[in-house]
């Protein structure tokens, strides 16, 4: 258990919560080593040990700091970045970089660069004149890199239109045209600078149900065979992407072999009945990897109980260090930290500090009487919650502990005035 109750506190992963926040002070992420450990062991057992040639690459985009990539090179996964920065975070801390594959709709030229000049595993291509670009530097460098192409499946998934991505009308992806798809792929295959590797999706994020994954493989799997038909080709790897759902307030998370299971058996039965060998699959996990594992400990500040409205509890963080309630209206569940263990029976909404009326972490919520000074702990912040935290209002971004077993470790120091206005600079004529 990771979450207790001891003596009216809460504690994460055998920390006392109410001294963490007097430790480090507020906001504070706090992110359990042992919870994400043990979603990666669900998928060694479920899928890496169960299905040969398989892989995991973590999507670092739901928690791209040093100490999380460390744990998941440890671990041995593999991981997928999306950025300059995020692939220099994986680079500085030794992560390898042929176990790092290379995602983005708009890679800039010299991320490109710098992947290829690293020896990245993997660039999954995502646009048509991505291709030209990778030739053009790789025979700069005379070097040669493995890529795969990312696809629009056609598929629409049940999340927040914001983090759906394999629908038709996508930035993301290369759209199953026939006189689109099939010169792109026959491109990479005649490449002299890029070994064509084979194909990616990824349907979308927070999903509960498996049938667009299944659909989308549906389809892709009918588009290798005729690969193979056309060109006489054989992809070596099919990445599913990532997506799998977590509990945020009264979802039920779905185990992943729910997922992974139906769409291997898919896969292992359709390459059985076909002349090709199986290609080897990798799977992109962000969010339910890391999700669960992270809560936020906010102080509770000013209330305003407005008479037969509202009571507003205000606390000292908000959109700047979860901007998702904001942005596509997710919703959280938290409780007071320092009462624990009393009955949560007063109706409030959670309000940030930030200048926005929409800066409202949590719409709605039954806590215990709150007063200023208290500690607010919001569940399941760790995927998209640091990664989009920005400085709206020149709010400091928090710092960030690592808990484990009762243990507690600084792996990201706070913000201060002085840094956050560091690259700023007076206009020369002032
Ligand atoms: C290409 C790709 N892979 C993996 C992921 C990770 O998704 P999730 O965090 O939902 O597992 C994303 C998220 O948007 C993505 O775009």
């Amino acid at each position: 258990m990771i979450i207790e109750n001891r003596k009216g506190n809460l504690y994460f992963d055998g920390c006392d919560t109410v001294s963490l926040a007097k430790k480090y002070g507020t906001p504070l992420y706090v992110y359990s080593q042992t919870e994400m450990v043990s979603r990666i062991n669900e998928l060694k057992d479920c899928f890496i040990h169960k299905y040969k040639n398989t892989r995991v690459a973590y999507a670092s985009k739901a928690l791209n700091i040093k100490a999380i990539l460390k744990l998941m090179e440890k671990e041995d996964l593999s991981l997928d970045v999306v950025s300059g920065g995020e692939l220099y975070t994986a680079i500085d801390i030794g992560f390898p970089a042929e176990r790092i594959e290379f995602n983005g709709n708009n890679k800039l030229p010299e991320e490109l660069d710098m992947a290829i000049e690293y020896g990245v595993g993997r660039i999954i291509i995502d646009g048509l004149q991505e291709l030209k670009l990778i030739e053009e530097i790789c025979q700069n460098k005379n070097k040669k890199v493995n890529v795969l192409y990312r696809i629009t499946p056609g598929v629409k998934s049940d999340s927040h239109d914001y983090i759906v991505t394999g629908k038709k009308d996508s930035k993301f992806g290369i759209p199953l045209d026939d006189d689109v798809f099939y010169p792109a792929i026959k491109d990479a295959i005649d490449s002299d600078w890029v070994n064509f590797y084979g194909l990616h999706f990824h349907v979308g994020s927070q999903l509960f149900d498996n049938t667009s994954h299944l659909k989308a493989l549906d389809i892709i799997l009918d588009y290798i065979e005729e690969i193979k038909k056309r060109f006489n080709y054989e992809i070596k790897e099919l990445n599913v992407g990532g997506g799998f759902g977590i509990q945020y307030t009264d979802e039920e998370r779905k185990p992943y072999s729910y997922f992974l299971d139906p769409m291997m058996e898919k896969i292992e039965s359709y390459f059985k009945k076909s002349e090709m060998n199986r290609p080897s699959i990798v799977i992109e996990p962000g969010r339910s990897i890391v999700g669960e594992a992270g809560i936020t400990l906010y102080t509770v500040g000013s209330i305003k109980d407005i008479s037969g409205v509202k009571k507003y509890v205000s606390v000292d963080g908000g959109m700047t260090d979860n901007i998702r309630p904001a942005l596509y209206e997710a919703k959280y569940h938290g409780v007071i930290a320092n009462k624990f263990d009393k009955k949560a029976d007063d109706l409030v909404s959670i309000s940030g500090k930030c200048c926005e009326s929409g800066d409202i972490l949590i719409e709605d919520i039954k806590i215990p009487l709150a007063e200023a000074g208290d500690i607010l702990a919001v569940f399941s912040t760790g995927a998209y919650g640091y990664s989009m935290a920005n400085n709206y209002n020149k709010n400091p971004i928090p710092a960030a502990v690592l808990v484990k077993d009762g243990k507690d470790s600084l792996i990201i120091k706070r913000q201060s005035y002085k840094d956050m206005i560091k690259n700023e600079i007076l206009a020369s004529w002032m």
